[in-house]
């Protein structure tokens, strides 16, 4: 198997026109936590790319997704946040559409352990999930979401649709994964009821720019959407995006609705966002160098503020393990020698170590010791306002928060 490629070509319009715009260096796969330190730790280039004719910002370093995705240690249910997130989610798409009308058929993309499908299916929807992980995929056949142990591909949406056209696909956090984009997304045509709609959310690049977000830059996530670049790809398909919602998770996420040409009434709040991007300057190459030229001075002062804390004699640890911290964490050279250990709730992450910086996770117990003079660094800084909310007994007791995004700061 070959586990590493370099593609040469643009995602959405083939075009050879690329421009670097970050080299985030050489980095283990985001969420390749490990037993154990290994000499044969797996490392690849991570660089983000800007196609300067479709303006997809993207990798051009493809890991294999068998190795990516085969086993994975994310569960949606380990954070609050996302479960209030998917619980609201279903509500709105689910009374938006189909109120009052017979069962939907509702198939996710990557849908993980099943947690938004089992929000659909309180509501009464007829659910079925796609997913490459056998590990989660079987724990979503636990809870009784029927659920199928593979990587969405048009070949595979054909076949489905023989046994039942959707009223909804969902896929969210999982488009920006996808290598093939074209042929995903003709899976989408093919597979979509021609009344029906394909619900989606990526991080919105908007957001990752604006923010800083380059941790959320890793082997995963092939691509980071503008509706500009989006637009393009699926009028390749005869699909239309007809309505769109900015939502708060993840750092800042697009929620986009899609459905056959035609077939929807655009809102014009999709073109007031298309010509925001166009002001903001999403096709011009000089936002992307400016964004990589912020991640390199932000790179410097966390590294200097983490310094300076430990001549303090300060106590640094991890709060969260999420795959953007390792980006962080391995980007910035923070390793176990400055952080003690992460806490994380995830049960699967809990006594492995980080990839690349090797520090231990533990439960989130932990926290419960600590207080003054300790310091947690806020891996998981897209649930900021959950976390400081959890955790007012450690913060009374004089423990402090490092919050490394936009600019690193203690609270
Ligand atoms: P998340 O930011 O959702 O994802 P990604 O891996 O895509 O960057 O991951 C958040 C991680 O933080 C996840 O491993 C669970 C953990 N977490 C906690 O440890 N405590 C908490 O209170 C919350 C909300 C999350």
């Amino acid at each position: 198997m070959q586990v590493y490629h370099k593609s040469k070509k643009c995602r959405i319009c083939s075009s050879k026109n690329l421009e670097l715009v970050l080299d985030l260096g050489i980095q283990p796969p985001a969420n390749s936590f490990l037993k154990k330190v290994s000499s044969s730790e797996k490392k690849f280039p991570l660089r983000l790319f800007f196609c300067k004719d479709c303006f997809l910002l993207q990798l051009v370093d493809i890991v294999d997704k068998k190795l990516l995705f085969s086993h994975y240690l994310y569960l949606s249910s380990a954070s609050k946040p996302i479960l209030e997130h998917f619980s609201k989610y279903a509500f709105n798409v689910f009374n938006k559409f189909w109120k009052n009308k017979r069962k939907p058929l509702i198939i996710e993309i990557g849908s993980n352990d099943g947690s938004l499908l089992k929000e659909f299916k309180k509501l009464g929807a007829n659910v079925l999930g796609v997913e490459p992980a056998s590990n989660v995929s079987k724990i979503a056949l636990k809870s009784n979401i029927p659920t199928i142990n593979k990587f969405f591909t048009s070949k595979l949406a054909s076949s489905l649709a023989k046994k039942g056209k959707p009223n909804v696909i969902l896929a969210n956090n999982v488009v920006g994964h996808i290598e093939d984009l074209n042929d995903f997304v003709l899976g989408i045509k093919n597979l979509l009821d021609d009344d029906g709609i394909f619900v989606f959310e990526v991080p919105y690049v908007l957001d990752l720019l604006k923010k800083t977000e380059f941790d959320t830059i890793y082997h995963e996530h092939l691509s980071y959407f503008s509706l500009l670049a989006l637009t393009k790809l699926f009028k390749k398909f005869e699909l239309e995006i007809f309505d769109i919602q900015r939502q708060s998770v993840h750092g800042g996420t697009l929620r986009i609705f899609v459905a056959k040409k035609e077939r929807k009434k655009i809102k014009s709040k999709v073109i007031k966002m298309i010509n925001f991007e166009k002001e903001y300057g999403i096709s011009k190459i000089r936002t992307y160098k400016q964004f990589g030229k912020k991640v390199l001075i932000l790179r410097n002062s966390l590294q200097k503020k983490i310094k300076q804390l430990k001549q303090e004699g300060k106590m640094i640890y991890g709060y969260g393990a999420p795959a953007k911290g390792n980006v962080l964490l391995n980007f910035c050279q923070i390793d176990n020698k400055m952080i003690n250990f992460i806490i994380d709730t995830t049960p699967l992450k809990q006594n492995l170590l980080t990839p690349g910086t090797h520090i231990p996770i533990k439960s989130p117990t932990k926290v419960i010791q600590k207080g003054a003079g300790d310091i947690f660094l806020l891996l998981a800084w897209n649930y900021k306002k959950d976390i400081l909310k959890k955790e007012k007994r450690f913060r009374k007791r004089g423990g402090k928060f490092l919050i490394p995004l936009p600019n690193p700061r203690i609270i």
